[in-house]
């Protein structure tokens, strides 16, 4: 008998970030996570994903909570589980290109504060945007995870992957993922693709999709046969629909195989009892819509993230023009090419459905441009694998001579303005990022915040003067 060679498949959980951001629109509150982290902590996941642009802005903006103050919990909580996050390279967890000042001091906050791997794309896959926060994760010691997102298109072949894994290899980068954000790599053409990474690199390489098409865990057992060493699944409460393959259906695939995960169903259902009252809560309010639990074909069709399809939707709900809902999703991809074919994924997803909605509502192409439409044209994000419509980018940038460095060698340092900007409420050093951020919604935060202290003040005061008459 030959011996088969084990390779057991390693899991990163994914129901602390995308899972819920997928599912219910990243409302669950620290308080929700915190009593199940311990049992999460002795499961023995390669990795759980906790933090990421989202999770940051509606802890903010609607929940009321200090992400930072959510990561420290998560890091007491999580003795021996590494903790992941998702950043946006040059753009870190915002919509525009950052100085690399912020960049660095961005990384090394998340690491001083728990983070151990850093997951950092690109939404052009422009590795220049990628540099600085690479070096800068490497720096502190953290684990620098390049992840490539995943599209199709001509120029998207094989040849093009493996080189980029090339390439993210010299850059020092640790591993390499393949971010499929829209759930648009098939079974068979996952075992082509990462066979091609690997024959690029030797950098190990993990999966990350979206069940959103319905092909994900046949993705899944494909990339694994294929060689990938680490995939996202989320468990089963918070799985499925626009969200990730469920944990504990991988696990089982793989059971006494030689990919077996080793870890334990008993262990994993007691986290999926805890998590499935949360999600029957969900349902009952409205916050987990159904509609994201089923199959969306669509995604396959006109290659759109599920996050962008309910975007668009309800952007032209706003314009009470929900009839307009096939023209627009038909002029995606005619945007798309005139940007130069880029990925859809934070922000190119949000300014190629903005400008489609605006090309579709206003009769005409192009005769409003977004301001975000005119800084890709200008080159402010970077480099595309196609060119730019050449006569799109004369009529909107003019005589402009477009950028062709790397952006961010011309965004001088930010960080000292910001900081003067905030000195009257900043508590943390760790305030500054939040307000180069989301510098609206920060304020807005502090302020609450602020407000929140002094209540608690006062009853304090309140009390004393109670216990201790005068
Ligand atoms: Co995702």
């Amino acid at each position: 008998m030959t011996k088969i060679t084990k390779k057991p498949v390693k899991i990163t959980e994914t129901i602390l970030r995308d899972a819920h951001q997928s599912l219910i629109a990243t409302r669950m509150t620290t308080e929700q996570m915190l009593p199940i982290v311990e049992k999460m902590d002795q499961i023995g996941y390669h990795s759980v994903e906790c933090w990421g642009g989202a999770t940051f802005d509606a802890s903010l903006r609607f929940l009321k909570e200090d992400p930072w103050e959510r990561l420290r919990k998560f890091r007491d909580g999580f003795k021996k589980t590494k903790l992941q996050m998702l950043f946006r390279g040059q753009n870190i967890l915002g919509y525009r290109p950052y100085a690399d000042d912020v960049v660095e001091y961005f990384v090394q906050k998340s690491i001083a504060n728990g983070i151990d791997i850093i997951r950092i794309f690109d939404c052009f896959n422009d590795l220049r945007n990628l540099k600085c926060a690479v070096s800068a994760a490497v720096k502190e010691k953290g684990h620098a995870q390049v992840a490539l997102s995943y599209t199709i298109g001509d120029a998207y072949t094989l040849d093009y992957w493996k080189e980029t894994a090339k390439r993210i290899e010299d850059m020092g980068a640790h591993s390499i993922c393949i971010k499929d954000m829209a759930g648009l790599l098939l079974p068979y053409k996952a075992t082509e693709l990462v066979e091609a990474l690997k024959a690029g690199t030797d950098l190990p390489i993990q999966l990350h999709t979206h069940y959103t098409s319905g092909v994900a865990s046949m993705t899944y057992l494909k990339a694994v046969e294929a060689g990938v060493d680490v995939i996202d699944t989320a468990m089963s409460p918070f799985a499925l629909g626009t969200s990730q393959p469920a944990t504990e259906v991988m696990v089982e695939t793989f059971k006494d195989t030689p990919y077996d995960t080793g870890l334990d169903q008993n262990k994993l259902a007691e986290i999926a009892d805890y998590f499935r009252p949360i999600r029957e809560e969900a349902i009952q309010s409205g916050l987990l819509n159904t509609k994201n639990l089923g199959v969306n074909i669509k995604t396959l069709l006109y290659q759109v993230p599920g996050g962008m399809l309910s975007n668009l939707t309800s952007q032209l709900k706003e314009q009470h023009a929900e009839d307009r809902y096939y023209d627009v999703l038909e002029e995606v991809p005619r945007v798309r090419k005139d940007l130069g074919e880029p990925p859809l994924v934070t922000p190119s997803s949000q300014i190629v459905g903005t400008q489609a909605v605006f090309n579709v509502l206003m009769g005409e192409r192009y005769k409003m441009v977004t301001k975000e439409t005119k800084a890709v044209l200008s080159g402010e994000y970077g480099a595309t694998i196609k060119p730019f419509n050449a006569d799109l980018q004369k009529k909107v940038i003019g005589d402009k001579e477009p950028i062709t460095c790397r952006p961010a060698d011309l965004i001088p340092p930010e960080l000292d303005r910001l900081e003067s900007e905030i000195s009257q409420w900043k508590q943390q050093d760790e305030d500054i990022l939040t307000y180069a951020l989301f510098p609206q919604v920060a304020i807005d935060f502090f302020k609450y915040r602020e407000a929140q202290q002094k209540k608690v003040d006062l009853t304090v005061a309140d009390t004393e003067n109670k216990v201790y008459p005068v």
